[in-house]
């Protein structure tokens, strides 16, 4: 079965064709970052309207590459949300269009679960039940995952998402914008103990909060003053790093205790991480559990994501109609 995958949440356009949930055809993602860079941050106006100029051409382009005539399409597939409202209603308008011009079935998807799928596209998935992590720009989100379209929420983002504390770390420091890969590769050569930044779990609970920690950058900064060495960044970036991936190892190995799991999956934009890979890499090691992360082009937003867990969905009976809205 061929599924076509739209994905506009945010800043990347993005469509894909799956076959049978896995075989990706085609990936194709057209960022709209270069125009946010100059700002800082994701304009939503302006992913909006990248998303409405190219959302066409994008698609074409997945048919093409993945050698298929929209005909040969059997379902149409769209993010839902969480993301940007005018955004998701772009790639979902495209979307429903698509469904009914050509008569076929229509499946919206939520982000955040095809975030998780993406780490399901490979040989040796796990089964059921696991623990589900996602890490991106919106949010830091642990769950019970029974089924395709079976999550039970068990820790989610209080204020900032790890994602987008990395991204205003960034910007206190001057790093440009997205700010995760940067700080990724400084950490890589800084002393992650080298600064004190307290990032405690949230007692009792396995919620995320990442806006202190951020705060405490920049005061830290207004303090001392960027160093101007590379030293000085590096070590920051590093010492934030570990206090924030630690957190989120932490609530992870609670969750798998709770419920007596040995499979975590993880996904979104941080699971590119490399330390927070070795982090807990180390940890199912020396725990004896198994953790899943998406291929590194899978980990922020694509379309094969949104494809391949519809493909689960219509294989379970889910349908969408054409009545759906984003779900910011
Ligand atoms: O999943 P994603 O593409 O979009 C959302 O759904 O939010 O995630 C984007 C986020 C950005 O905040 C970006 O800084 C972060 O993922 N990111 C990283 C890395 N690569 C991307 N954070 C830490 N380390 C990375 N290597
Ligand atoms: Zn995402």
């Amino acid at each position: 079965m061929l599924i076509l995958g739209i994905e506009t949440s945010c800043d990347e356009t993005a469509a894909s064709v799956v076959e049978d949930g896995r075989k990706i055809l085609s990936n194709v993602v057209s960022s709209s970052i270069r125009y946010h860079k100059k700002l800082g941050g994701v304009v939503p106006e302006i992913a909006t309207r990248h998303h409405v100029e190219n959302i066409d051409k994008v698609v074409a382009r997945s048919l093409e590459k993945a050698g298929a005539a929209i005909e040969d399409i059997d379902v149409v597939a769209v993010t839902q949300g969480p993301g940007l409202v005018g955004a998701l209603l772009s790639g979902i308008s495209f979307a429903k269009s698509l469904a009914f011009g050509l008569g076929k079935d229509f499946i919206a998807v939520d982000h955040l679960r095809a975030h998780i799928y993406s780490a399901l596209m490979q040989d040796g998935a796990p089964g059921f039940p696991f623990i589900g992590l996602v890490i991106s720009g919106g949010h830091t989100r642990l769950c019970l995952v029974r089924d395709y379209d079976d999550f039970v929420l068990l820790g989610d983002t209080l204020d900032d998402a790890v994602g987008e504390a990395y991204d205003k770390v960034a910007k206190i420091l001057g790093l440009g914008y997205p700010g995760g890969p940067v700080i990724d590769k400084l950490a890589k050569d800084g002393d992650p103990a080298a600064i004190k930044f307290t990032c405690r779990p949230i007692n009792g609970s396995l919620d995320f909060s990442f806006s202190g920690i951020k705060t405490a950058v920049l005061y830290y900064v207004k303090q001392h003053g960027i160093r101007n060495t590379d030293g000085g960044i590096r070590d920051i970036v590093a010492s934030f790093q570990e206090a924030v991936l630690k957190v989120i190892a932490g609530n992870s190995l609670k969750a798998l205790e709770k419920y007596k799991l040995k499979a975590l999956v993880v996904g979104g934009g941080v699971s590119a991480n490399s330390r927070f890979r070795e982090m807990i890499k180390r940890e199912a090691m020396f725990r004896d559990f198994k953790v899943y992360f998406p291929a590194l082009q899978l980990c922020s937003d694509n379309a094969a994501m949104v494809a391949g867990l519809a493909y689960r969905l219509h294989r379970k009976g889910v349908r969408s109609g054409l009545d759906i809205t984003a779900r910011v």
